[in-house]
C-alpha cells in the first residue's frame, strides 16, 4: 500500500493536462468511484489496527493532494491561451469593431416623443399607404379643394372616389386614431411622409413628420398655446421664446404657423433665420368642427388642438444642419457626428 501510495505521490508531482477532458480523465481514475485513491481507501479497512493512524494520514494527504493538483490544472487551462497546434497567435490584439450610432432623425424623433410622453401623450401610428378618405377628406379637404395641390401626392391607385395613395401627412393618423380611440385623445403620431417633390436643400420625396392632438371637452387655443410653449422651450431651451402667426390649414380653424425665436443669434437676426429673429417650426391650429365631426365626434360637446412637425426641419434647427439630403445620404463621417443620447 505505501508503495502504491508513493507512486501517485511521483505521478501527482509530474503530471501535466492539455485539455478539460484530460483533467477530468485523471480525476476519474484517481478520485472516481472506481478510482485508484478511492480504491485505497477501500483497502485500508484491512490496514492493522496499530498502522491505521499513520497511514489514515498519508490517505488524507494523498486525496488532498491529488484535488488540489486537480484543481490546479483546471486554473491553469482557463488562464492560459489554448495552444492547439494553430498557427494563429492568440496574444495579438482582436479587429476593432466600430460601434454604431443613432440616426439623427430617430434621435430627433425620440426626443420630441419623449417630451410628450412627459405631457401625458401616448404614440399613436398608422399606414404610410393611405386612402383618400384618411389623408384629405376627413380632414376637411373638399374634392375640387385648392389644398389638395399644396401636397403633392404619389397615387397607388386612381379612378375610384376613394383612391389609395402614399400619406403626404401624418394628420391622417389623427382621423383613425379619432375614429377608433375611446375620449380624451392625446397622441403624438411619428411617421413616414411622401411627396411628389424635386429634391433639393430644403425639400425631398421622403420625409418624417410628427403630429399631435388633444381632443378633450374644454380644450381651448390657450391650452394649444401653452402646450406648444412648453415643447419649444424642452426642445431648443428655456428661454425660447414662441410666436404664432395666422395661417390656413382645411383640418383647423382657426389655424395657425408656429415660430421659435432663432437659437443661434438669440432673436439679434443672423443668416439662419434670415435675419428675423425667428425659426418656423410647425403648423398648428384647433380641430375644425367638421373633422371632429367626420370622425364621429360631436363638436358640439368635444374640441381639440392640433399640431404637426417635421422632424428633418427640427433636427437641421438643433444641430445647424443646412442641407437636408445630409440625412438621407446616410454618409458615415456626417451620421457620427451626433451622439447617441437616446
Ligand atoms: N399636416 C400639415 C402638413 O403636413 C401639418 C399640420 C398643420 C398638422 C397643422 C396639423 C395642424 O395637425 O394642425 O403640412
Amino acid at each position: 500500500m505505501r508503495d502504491k501510495i508513493e507512486k501517485i505521490l511521483s505521478e501527482l508531482d509530474n503530471v501535466k493536462a492539455q485539455t478539460e477532458r484530460e483533467v477530468e480523465d485523471l480525476r476519474i481514475r484517481l478520485l472516481g468511484k472506481k478510482g485508484e485513491i478511492t480504491a485505497l481507501f477501500d483497502e485500508f479497512r484491512n490496514v492493522l489496527p496499530e498502522q491505521k493512524r499513520e497511514f489514515g494520514q498519508i490517505l488524507n494527504k494523498l486525496k488532498n493532494a491529488a484535488a488540489d493538483k486537480i484543481e490546479q490544472l483546471r486554473n491553469s487551462l482557463v488562464d492560459a491561451p489554448v495552444s492547439s497546434g494553430s498557427k494563429s497567435d492568440m496574444t495579438m490584439p482582436g479587429d476593432p469593431f466600430e460601434l454604431g450610432s443613432r440616426h439623427p432623425v430617430s434621435i430627433t424623433r425620440e426626443e420630441i416623443i419623449s417630451i410628450f410622453n412627459k405631457l401625458g401623450y401616448a404614440v399613436s401610428e398608422g399606414p404610410e399607404i393611405e386612402d383618400d378618405w384618411h389623408v384629405f377628406s376627413a380632414l376637411n379637404f373638399p374634392p375640387e379643394h385648392p389644398a389638395r395641390d399644396m401636397q403633392d401626392t404619389f397615387f397607388v391607385t386612381s379612378g375610384n372616389d376613394n383612391p389609395i395613395l402614399l400619406r403626404t401627412h401624418t394628420s391622417s393618423v389623427q382621423v383613425r386614431s379619432m375614429e377608433k380611440m375611446p375620449l380624451p385623445i392625446r397622441i403624438v403620431c411619428p411617421g413616414r411622409v411622401f411627396r411628389n417633390e424635386a429634391i433639393s436643400a430644403r425639400a425631398h420625396c421622403i420625409f418624417h413628420q410628427v403630429e399631435g392632438l388633444y381632443v378633450d371637452k374644454s380644450v381651448t387655443f390657450a391650452d394649444m398655446k401653452q402646450s406648444i410653449l412648453l415643447f419649444a422651450r424642452e426642445m431648443f431651451g428655456e428661454n425660447t421664446k414662441i410666436r404664432l402667426r395666422p395661417s390656413y390649414f382645411p383640418f383647423t380653424e382657426p389655424s395657425v404657423e408656429v415660430d421659435v425665436s432663432c437659437n443661434i443669434c438669440k432673436g439679434e437676426g443672423c443668416n439662419i433665420c434670415k435675419g428675423t429673429g425667428w425659426l418656423e417650426i410647425m403648423g398648428a391650429g384647433m380641430v375644425d368642427p367638421n373633422v371632429l365631426r367626420a370622425c364621429g365626434i360631436d363638436p358640439d360637446v368635444y374640441s381639440g388642438f392640433a399640431f404637426g412637425m417635421g422632424i428633418e426641419r427640427i433636427a437641421m434647427l438643433k444641430w445647424q444642419v443646412n442641407d437636408l439630403r445630409h440625412y438621407f445620404e446616410n454618409d458615415l463621417r456626417f451620421l457620427k457626428e451626433f451622439s447617441t443620447s437616446f
